[in-house]
C-alpha cells in the first residue's frame, strides 16, 4: 500500500518507519527540515521524501502526524485529497499541550473530518506515546500483543487502518463510530499522564482483555 506521512516529527517519523519495515510504499512529508526527511526516507526501506502534495498524491493512506495548531496547514500543502483513506494521530491539543481543545461534544477527529468532508477519517495510534512503537513492532511475534483503539465511519476505511495496526504489531480494537474519538482522546491524555509523569518508563502500551471469551 502507499502511504504518504503527513507531519514527520515523532510519531510520523517512527510510524511512517514501520509501516515501511512492514513493506508499504511510504512517503515522509512536512518537518522543517529537509535534511531530516532525507534521513527517514534512507532509514526505512524503500521509502522516499517530498511536499505533503508528493506524500498525498496516489496515497491509499494518509497518516496525518502534526500538531493541532499545524492542521490546516499541512492539509492546504497536501492539495485535493480524494481518495486516500485519512488515519490520525493527531489531539487536539492547546499550544502547550497541557488540554485538549474539543471534547465533550465533539472530538479532534470528527472536527477534522468536518474539514476533509468527503475524505474518509479513522482515528488511529493516538493511544500510545511514540516511544514504546518499535519496541511493539520488535514484539510482534509474540502472543498477547498490546491492544490500539481505533474508531471511525466507514467499514472499508476502519478494515485498512486495522491492517496497519497489525503490521505494526498492535491488536486493532474497534472502538466504533468516528464519534467514540470523544472517549479515546481524554484517553490519550491518560495514557501520557502514565507514560510521562508515572513511575514507569514512557515505553507504555495497553490490553484490553475479554475474560469471558
Ligand atoms: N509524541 C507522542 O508520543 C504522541 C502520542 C500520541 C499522539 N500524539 C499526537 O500526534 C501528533 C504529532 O505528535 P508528535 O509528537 O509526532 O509531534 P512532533 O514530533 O512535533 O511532529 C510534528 C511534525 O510536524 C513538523 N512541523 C511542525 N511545525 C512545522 C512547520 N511550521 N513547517 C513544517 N513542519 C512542521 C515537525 O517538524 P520537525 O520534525 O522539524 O520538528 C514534525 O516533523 C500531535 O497531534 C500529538 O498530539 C503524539
Amino acid at each position: 500500500m502507499r502511504i504518504g506521512i503527513l507531519g514527520s516529527g515523532l510519531m510520523g517519523g517512527k510510524l511512517g518507519t514501520l509501516f515501511a519495515r512492514a513493506g508499504h510504499e511510504v512517503v515522509f512529508s512536512y518537518a522543517r527540515s529537509d535534511e531530516k526527511l532525507r534521513r527517514l526516507a534512507c532509514g526505512a526501506p524503500g521509502a522516499r521524501c517530498g511536499t505533503p502534495a508528493e506524500a498525498a498524491r496516489e496515497a491509499d493512506a494518509l497518516l496525518l502526524a502534526v500538531h493541532w495548531s499545524r492542521l490546516e496547514e499541512v492539509l492546504q500543502q497536501a492539495g485535493k485529497l480524494t481518495r486516500a483513506v485519512l488515519i490520525s494521530c493527531s489531539l487536539p491539543m492547546n499550544a502547550d499541550d497541557t488540554a485538549l481543545v474539543v471534547g465533550h461534544s465533539s472530538s479532534g477527529a470528527e472536527e477534522l473530518a468536518r474539514m476533509v468532508h468527503p475524505l474518509r477519517v479513522v482515528s488511529a495510534f493516538g493511544t500510545v506515546p511514540s516511544e514504546v512503537l518499535f519496541s511493539v513492532f520488535d514484539a510482534r511475534a509474540k502472543p498477547a500483543r498490546p491492544s490500539l483503539v481505533y474508531c471511525g465511519d466507514d467499514a472499508a476505511a476502519k478494515e485498512l487502518c486495522a491492517g496497519l495496526i497489525r503490521d505494526v504489531g498492535f491488536d486493532p480494537v474497534d472502538a466504533g463510530p468516528l464519534r467514540n474519538a470523544r472517549y479515546t482522546e481524554p484517553f490519550s491524555l491518560l495514557v501520557a499522564h502514565l507514560a510521562y509523569e508515572g513511575t514507569g518508563s514512557p515505553e507504555l502500551a495497553y490490553r484490553f482483555e475479554d475474560r469471558a471469551g
